[in-house]
């Protein structure tokens, strides 16, 4: 967000009023989003992850007739971001859900086909900052992680008790990309088995250190951030649903109707790309198949044929934004 509290998008000056949700979280490749979602009058878009709603209100500021359904399963954003927005009255209509449902939600809300479809993945700032939601090892918290704190699937905690030591090395290899995953999750059943279960982002990240040692180097990062991904993955599912996801929004969009997705890291990233390859007609098939028997067709053009990244303005104004990735595409007919 820049610092004179203005955006330039589309050659129009936003004004972006100083409140609760936007000094929360600052919005990223907000510009460039704008650019490739087009927005125009009379159009409806679905913002997948409305968070504190940076995106869509850029979204609805560029025309008075544009409308926006904005799904999140964080109540807590939700909350925030309907303050946010209330400006803009019946043009946002907001969904407390997981954006798997998004086919569904938008049957219920009566309308069939978008313009646009956008999904900003990955956590918040909202949730990252939290001191109580056990996302991060700045603060000691229980080991909760979910992004949807009203849903009954099993914190990060109960996740490292009822998993196997093999399970929970899976996990942090697969969604962490952690080399020491077995090391850790050795230790993790260890403690299980002397009554000293793993429940708080301080215990957890004390046990990896120990675990795996501090790292060298001055720009070290902490030993655990790697683990705290991959639970914070595992937990909120966050990848097994992608790219049924991104299937499910290339279906709703009209024809030239446009996506954008934003990622975080790379295994996100991966799906996307490959997602969006396939959706374009990519064959896929092992190199010594006689023919093509992947099916695939062309849907989509893909209107980024590399990731865009943020500007070293935005990264000044804004350091996290450093790993994200913005790739887009338009529906073909
Ligand atoms: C990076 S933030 C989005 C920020 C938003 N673009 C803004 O400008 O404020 C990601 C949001 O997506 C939500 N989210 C992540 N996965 C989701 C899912 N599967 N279904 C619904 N919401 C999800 C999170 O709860 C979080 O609020």
């Amino acid at each position: 967000m820049s610092k004179n509290n203005a955006l330039k998008i589309q050659g129009c000056s936003l004004k972006v009023p100083k409140n609760k949700a936007e000094n929360l979280h600052s919005p990223v490749l907000l510009a460039e989003t704008v650019k490739l979602l087009n927005p125009q009058t009379g159009e409806i878009f679905v913002d997948a992850t409305l968070g504190l709603g940076g995106h869509t209100e850029a979204i609805l500021s560029v025309s008075d007739k544009i409308r926006v359904f904005g799904i999140d399963q964080d109540r807590e954003a939700i909350e925030l971001a309907k303050k946010r927005l209330e400006r803009f009255g019946e043009r946002i209509k907001i969904f407390h859900a997981n954006f798997s449902g998004i086919k569904q939600i938008l049957a219920d809300a009566e309308s069939k086909k978008v313009d646009g479809v956008l999904a900003d993945l990955g956590v918040s700032s909202l949730q990252f900052d939290s001191e109580i939601r056990g996302f991060s090892f700045r603060f000691d918290a229980p080991l909760d992680m979910r992004m949807n704190a009203d849903s009954d699937t099993e914190t990060a905690a109960e996740l490292l008790e009822s998993l196997s030591e093999e399970e929970i090395a899976d996990i942090i290899y697969q969604y962490g990309e952690e080399r020491f995953s077995r090391r850790i999750a050795r230790r993790i059943v260890w403690k299980r088995g002397i009554g000293e279960a793993v429940k708080t982002t301080g215990e957890l990240a004390e046990l990896v250190e120990k675990a795996i040692g501090r790292g060298k180097g001055k720009n070290k990062t902490h030993p655990a951030t790697k683990t705290f991904q991959a639970l914070r993955i595992a937990v909120n599912n966050e990848l097994e649903i992608l790219e049924q996801f991104i299937r499910d929004s290339v279906e709703i969009l009209k024809k030239d109707g446009r996506l954008v997705l934003i990622t975080f890291h790379s295994l996100e990233d991966r799906i996307v790309k490959q997602t969006l390859q396939k959706l374009a007609g990519k064959c896929f098939c092992p190199p010594r198949m006689p023919q093509c028997v992947c099916g695939t067709t062309k849907e989509i053009e893909i209107l980024t044929k590399k990731p865009i990244v943020a500007s070293e303005k935005e990264l000044e104004e804004n350091p996290r934004a450093r790993s994200a990735k913005l790739r887009a595409c338009r529906k073909l007919n």
